[in-house]
């Protein structure tokens, strides 16, 4: 790997961070106070800056590059296309697009049948949405308030995370309920088993009181991902999709981050053997090479739009470069084994190599996940489990998180994290050895969350 990182161009990474700070203006920050990593180039499970420093990602960028950096057979689909056709309206039909279409249905539980493809995670949820009313007639629309679905009107909305905070009243009749979360049970559940029962009858409760015939939609992230990596009970999407069929509410479950091998599977339901409605995908359907995004539309639905209009459309809705690497993406994941791979790394590597690092650790409260999606939930206090820094901290109040993220770093590992949590979120590529390289990586860099929890 060393012999293909670049020599490093210290003069170079400066010029990019001056421009960066001079003209780029960036996500969910407060623009003086960011100092952005200059990223030179990457590979496989690496990245590298400008100086010499090389990074094994354990974030996937923002846990989209499911098939590692420059993966070389989607890098040749995108340059084969790009000098065959760059772009083509979306009224035409497209080779790529449709062989697209095709692998992702293929995929996909039965009976969802078409995809409308958008740009990215967002426009996929918000076009979901949009489907959903039009289907039922409804217009209220039930998400968690653990959850994030994007950052345009309807889907910051119905993110549940202080992100809407600053957005709420762009659009109407969004609810939100409470998911389960056994280790921070809102039900004051006692085990797994009762938190899903009593999950369900809180749901149960919010659809009566909201009134069922005034809802068109349920939005659910299979496993909610930024908001703590958060995988369902047995027993509870099953029942969701119970509740949904019984009042006629269409289940749109968002797999934007969950699907396309995070989880070990194509699609995290596939582990629950649940069929939604509609599933929005987006991240790793191409690992970001190109955006892409779009809605897997049950057979119904689409019927609801056979001889009527659907009112949405995007300029680059099947971008063919786009399509182009999504085709190469789920060809290389199928024929490499990699959603196979992801299922043994998390069953046989990360899941026991994380549990035995929670059960040294004093900051480590609780370790969740499976595939290549975990997380670590860190604590001031396991007995108590009080987190290790406040819901939405920041700054000082953030000092804790702040030094375990400057402490990955130094060590040469790149995390995912969220408030009190560190995700293990690495591409589905990353071998054994890279992953229990960086889980030795974390293993060190523990210490230092360790000095602000009780031991
Ligand atoms: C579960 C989920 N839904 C939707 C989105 C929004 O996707 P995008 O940023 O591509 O618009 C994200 C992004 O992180 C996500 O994690």
């Amino acid at each position: 790997m060393s012999d293909l990182t670049p020599a490093p161009d210290p003069a170079t990474g400066a010029r990019v961070y001056e421009l960066d700070r001079a003209h780029v203006f960036h996500s969910w920050s407060a623009q003086a106070q960011i100092r952005p990593m200059v990223v030179a180039g990457a590979l496989g499970s690496h990245i590298w800056d400008y100086d010499g420093n090389r990074y094994l990602d354990f974030s996937s960028q923002l846990v989209n590059v499911n098939i590692g950096h420059q993966h070389p057979k989607v890098v040749a689909a995108i340059q084969e296309q790009a000098a065959r056709l760059c772009t083509i309206a979306p009224q035409h039909a497209n080779d790529q697009r449709s062989e697209a279409a095709r692998l992702i249905v293929e995929r996909a539980p039965e009976g969802l049948e078409k995809v409308f493809f958008t740009n990215g995670g967002a426009d996929a949820i918000e076009n979901a949405v949009r489907m959903a009313r039009l289907h039922t007639g409804r217009h209220k629309v039930l998400t968690t308030y653990r959850s994030y679905h994007g950052n345009t009107a309807t889907a910051i909305q119905m993110t549940g995370d202080p992100r809407r905070w600053a957005n709420d009243g762009g659009a109407t009749g969004v609810v939100h309920f409470f998911g389960p979360y056994a280790y921070r049970s809102p039900f004051w559940s006692g085990s797994v088993e009762q938190e899903c029962e009593r999950a369900l009858e809180h749901l149960e409760q919010v659809v009566a009181f909201e009134g069922p015939g005034t809802i068109a939609a349920l939005v659910l992230e299979t496993i909610p991902g930024t908001a703590g990596i958060l995988v369902p009970p047995d027993g509870y999407l099953a029942g969701v999709r119970e509740i949904c069929d019984r009042h006629g509410i269409v289940y749109v479950a968002d797999e934007v981050m969950a699907g396309f091998g995070r989880a070990g599977e194509w699609f995290a339901v596939d582990r629950w053997d649940v069929r939604p409605d509609l599933i929005a995908f987006a991240k790793g359907s191409n690992s970001g090479y190109v955006p892409l995004g779009g809605v897997i539309i049950s057979a119904e639905i689409a019927e609801t739009f056979a001889q009527r209009v659907f009112p949405g459309g995007l300029t680059y809705s099947g971008h063919p470069l786009a399509c182009a690497a999504a085709v190469a993406s789920i060809n290389a994941m199928t024929d490499e084994g990699i959603v196979e791979h992801a299922r043994q790394l998390g069953a046989d590597v990360l899941g026991p190599g994380l549990g035995e690092i929670g059960d040294r650790h004093p900051s480590v409260g609780e370790v969740r996940g499976l595939g290549v999606f975990w997380a670590l939930d860190l604590v001031k206090d396991k007995a108590t489990r009080e987190m290790l820094v406040p819901y939405n901290a920041s700054g000082e109040a953030n000092e804790p998180m702040a030094a375990l993220v400057a402490a990955c770093k130094e060590r040469g590992l790149l995390p995912f994290v969220n408030y009190n949590r560190l995700h293990v979120v690495p591409p589905c590529t990353t071998t054994d050895e890279e992953a229990k390289e960086g889980l030795a990586i974390l293993d060190d860099a523990l210490a230092v969350a360790d000095r602000y929890a009780t031991s």
